[in-house]
């Protein structure tokens, strides 16, 4: 198992603006590879490269019931998004416990490459499409957590901060 380590909430990393990935090459077959594999790891339904300190536009998401369907995208881009919207918990994998109310678009239409380098149109609705919008967020350095009041924000920050001390204190031991 080759698990790849997830930043966390605060950590400034994860506000990095990725950039587009420019060949889809072995390096980033390997890449999507070892996404998958830390998001299976990790019981997460979708994981984007900024949160694995890549920076570059790859998002990697499997949100079926027997996690056999996983999802590469690279390059993605949300081409129509439907006015209704829906408030709906997220969590994230860089946030871990954490669970909150984020209002979404509950259809979009998106465009990605696949692992051949392929451009493929996707139509999303229900979990998929709020998947897919908060990892497109990661990818422009935004965590879902910047939805929520700066009050409940700094709660989160502060939680993370201590429990992040706690476990490197307990690692000395
Ligand atoms: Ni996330």
């Amino acid at each position: 198992m080759n698990s790849l380590t997830i930043l966390r909430y605060p950590d400034p990393r994860l506000h990095t603006v990725a950039k587009p990935v420019a060949a889809v090459d072995a390096r980033i077959k390997e890449l999507a590879q070892q996404m998958l594999e830390t998001m299976y790891e990790a019981s997460g339904i979708g994981l984007a490269a900024t949160q694995i300190d890549v920076h570059e536009r790859l998002i990697v998401i499997d949100v079926s019931e027997n996690r056999d369907q996983p999802l590469v995208l690279i390059n993605p881009e949300i081409v129509w998004s439907s006015p209704e919207k829906r408030l709906g918990e997220e969590g994230c994998l860089s946030v871990p416990g954490i669970y909150d109310g984020v209002e979404r678009a509950i259809g979009i239409r998106m465009q990605a490459m696949d692992l051949e380098g392929k451009l493929q149109t996707h139509e999303a609705e229900g979990m998929l499409a709020v998947c897919i919008q908060h990892e497109m967020d990661h990818l422009m350095g935004k965590v879902f957590v910047e939805y929520l009041s700066p009050l409940k924000r700094n709660r989160i920050k502060t939680k993370l901060v201590k429990q992040k001390k706690d476990e490197e204190r307990d690692g000395d031991r």
